[in-house]
């Protein structure tokens, strides 16, 4: 692996800066700027070696299949998960899809699928749909008075017929992080599935699959510093061994006749078709950037700009913030007298790039009963200087529509 990376300096990694200097980049939780490793790894796939993988029998094809297979080996690494235990998937939406494709046929009528309103729509939608067409039902852990999820309420909701519980680990919009250990034990104890929804958290701290002792896992590569169109669907090996994949075609199955399809063993099975080949090689190099700057060092900083954010805006009347002390470097909240979608114009004027409205948990703005909300999401290329341009803009947009009001 190449040296370590200057955190303090980290912008200079990423070319989108020198192309928009004034760039005051405040989406990571929608999707993370790539730095350049990583696209000219992605290029170095192309330009080297661009053929497809596990089928060739040429130099080339060995080359393209070997990067490929230390990609997965690198994630394996990364969640502490054997190589047979990560899939590759398009993103961690189509892993939660098929994990719940996968499952449901074990499902009977008044069965349970736990889960909360914090959760993404991918962790969630999958089972809604499936519990219409299969009468089973899904139950949501209560949120406590801060919108967080507790061992307690956790411990209330279930049932003697909870069979599944799908949860995210750390929630898109408030930035709360679960408090996952306690809950997954209790689980174990009772034979409940667990599936946990991590497209918030791989970004911000070591996830170590065998300690959280989880059976799924999922998450995208496009929000932790890797391209898009490849996730992770991590299974435990004892269920990816026996599962029925969702997808059937080419490279997946051993033999096949008009009476059979022998299938290959995990993880090839569930990878259907050619993958994404340079977005596989290029999640790899993401890892090693992300192992390069080093996990202590990157929550160090994100805990300083979270801290320094909330200090900042907290001074700025005019608003309500959803989520005062929150675990990750994300800023819910709303302007009180204008809409998220008038606000999120008047930022972009000044090249202060934020999210609005449901953020695609919109379980939790009919139970915030809201319309939507603002969502600054900061990560370890933003600095102190991008939050004084936004909390300068802030006083700006609530001076300006408070005439109106
Ligand atoms: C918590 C959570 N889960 C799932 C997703 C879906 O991710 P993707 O669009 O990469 O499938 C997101 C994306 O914002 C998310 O924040």
């Amino acid at each position: 692996m190449e040296n370590k990376i200057d955190i303090q300096n980290i912008k200079g990694e990423f070319d989108i800066f020198k192309n928009h200097p004034t760039l005051c980049y405040m989406d990571s939780g929608a999707t993370s700027l790539k730095p350049r490793c990583v696209l000219d790894k992605m290029n170095e796939y192309y330009n080297m070696y661009g053929v497809n993988i596990h089928r060739g029998v040429y130099e080339l094809s060995f080359k393209a299949s070997n990067e490929f297979d230390i990609a997965r080996s690198k994630v394996a690494k990364f969640i502490n998960a054997k190589e047979n235990e990560v899939v590759f998937t398009k993103n961690v939406s189509e892993a939660l899809n098929e994990i719940c494709l996968m499952l449901v046929d074990d499902l009977k009528e008044d069965d349970i699928v736990l889960t909360t309103e914090l959760e993404h729509h991918s962790s969630v939608l999958p089972w809604i749909h499936a519990s219409k067409k299969k009468n089973f039902k899904v139950d949501y852990i209560e949120l406590d008075e801060n919108n967080r999820i507790t061992f307690d309420n956790f411990k209330k909701a279930l049932k003697e017929n909870t069979k599944v519980l799908a949860i995210t680990l750390v929630s898109n919009v408030l930035g709360y992080v679960t408090d996952i250990k306690p809950i997954i034990e209790e689980c174990k104890k009772r034979g409940i599935i667990t599936i946990v929804d991590g497209a918030q958290a791989v970004q911000h701290f070591k996830i170590d699959v065998k300690e959280i002792d989880m059976d799924f896992f999922a998450f995208s590569g496009h929000k932790m510093f890797g391209p898009t169109g490849v996730g992770v669907m991590y299974g435990k090996e004892k269920y990816l061994k026996q599962l029925d994949p969702v997808y059937y075609g080419g490279d997946m199955m051993d033999t096949a006749s008009k009476e059979e399809i022998l299938l290959k063993d995990t993880p090839h099975r569930y990878e259907v078709g050619t993958p994404a080949i340079a977005e596989v090689i290029g999640l790899g190099e993401a890892i090693d950037f992300i192992e390069r700057i080093g996990f202590i060092n990157i929550q160090k900083k994100e805990n300083e700009l979270r801290d320094y954010l909330f200090n900042e805006i907290k001074k700025v009347d005019g608003l309500t913030i959803y989520n005062l002390g929150t675990d990750s470097p994300i800023l819910c909240f709303n302007i009180n007298y204008c809409h998220p979608h008038d606000a999120i114009t008047m930022y972009d004027e000044d090249e202060i790039c934020l999210r609005a409205g449901h953020h695609c948990a919109e379980l939790l703005s009919k139970h915030l009963k809201v319309n939507g909300t603002l969502r600054a999401s900061l990560s370890i290329y933003n600095t102190k200087d991008d939050i004084d341009r936004f909390v300068k803009k802030t006083k700006y947009i609530v001076d300006f529509f408070k005439d109106f009001f």
